[in-house]
């Protein structure tokens, strides 16, 4: 998938991260404070968010930059700009744009920290993406990631995609394709930033829960924010749908407790700094 096709088949999603911005606030919580915390960001800080979505993560940097600081909110689909420019309506701080992380054609030293939730990884070029963060960032500027660990770390976001594997449903994805999972390995997330000029990077591993009242919500949910679940329903057959939904309710039934469906999963945050030539 090109660039250009990735940022058109996000903008199909956009209307079902805006629905559901609440609950991915909800369990990202964790990771939302450890990048936070990370990033450290003062007040009058200029911030740029890489693939902000929705900016829920911009949102509450502007808080703590205060009106004297920025944050710029980018995605590479206009769609997801367009949702985010709504959520933070009213807020004076933040300004929008529509632009590739590998490549975001701003002022080189002009931000104070760089902050991307579920990104890196979803770019062609995550090197690309290291290497444009640093351009941007000033000297001592601080860059926080968060990326996903390992498909079975993450049993929430991996289900169905193993379950359209196992059934023949879909093909097995290129080596290194863009895609969640695609940075678990840590060593590979350490090098980018060393080769990059950052200093040597501080790894927080942060656990998270998935709620969901429902195997029916988990799978509403689902639909609405992942697009290999809405393009292969597009295009199975209904005894085929059948057959995914009950093999994933199957290999999840045992996250079902009284309260529905609590799945687990395991993020990673990556924070460092850009050291001076
Ligand atoms: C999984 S969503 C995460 C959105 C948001 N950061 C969050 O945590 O809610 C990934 C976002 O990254 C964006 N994205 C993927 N590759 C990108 C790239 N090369 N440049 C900019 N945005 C990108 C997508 O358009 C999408 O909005």
């Amino acid at each position: 998938m090109s660039q250009t096709e990735s940022a058109a088949a996000w903008s199909e999603v956009a209307a079902g991260w805006e629905r559901r911005d609440p609950w991915v606030s909800a369990g990202a919580k964790p990771v939302t404070e450890k990048l936070l915390e990370r990033l450290a960001p003062r007040p009058g800080h200029a911030i740029l968010e890489l693939g902000g979505g929705v900016g829920e993560v911009g949102r509450g940097v502007a808080a703590r930059v205060g009106p004297d600081g920025r944050v710029l909110i980018t995605d590479q689909s206009e769609a997801m700009i367009e949702v985010a420019r709504r959520a933070a309506e009213g807020v004076a701080n933040v300004s929008f744009q529509a632009a590739d992380a590998q490549s975001t054609g701003l002022p080189a030293e002009s931000f104070d920290g760089v902050v991307g939730r579920f990104v890196l990884m979803l770019a062609q070029d995550p090197a690309a993406v290291i290497a444009e963060t640093h351009r941007v960032l000033r000297t001592g500027g601080q860059v926080a990631f968060a990326v996903w660990a390992s498909a079975p770390d993450n049993p929430w976001g991996s289900t169905i995609g193993r379950a359209l594997l196992d059934l023949g449903l879909a093909e097995p994805p290129e080596p290194d394709a863009p895609g969640p999972f695609r940075l678990a390995d840590v060593d590979r997330v350490r090098l980018l930033f060393d080769s990059a000029g950052f200093d040597h990077p501080i790894l927080d591993e942060v656990p998270i829960a998935m709620r969901y009242a429902s195997f029916d919500e988990y799978w509403d949910v689902t639909c609405d924010l992942a697009m290999s679940l809405r393009n292969a329903l597009r295009e199975l057959p209904e005894k085929r749908a059948e057959e995914l939904r009950s093999l994933v309710r199957e290999r999840l039934a045992q996250y079902e407790g009284d309260d529905g469906l609590e799945i687990p999963g395991l993020a990673r945050v990556f924070s460092s700094r850009k050291l001076p030539r």
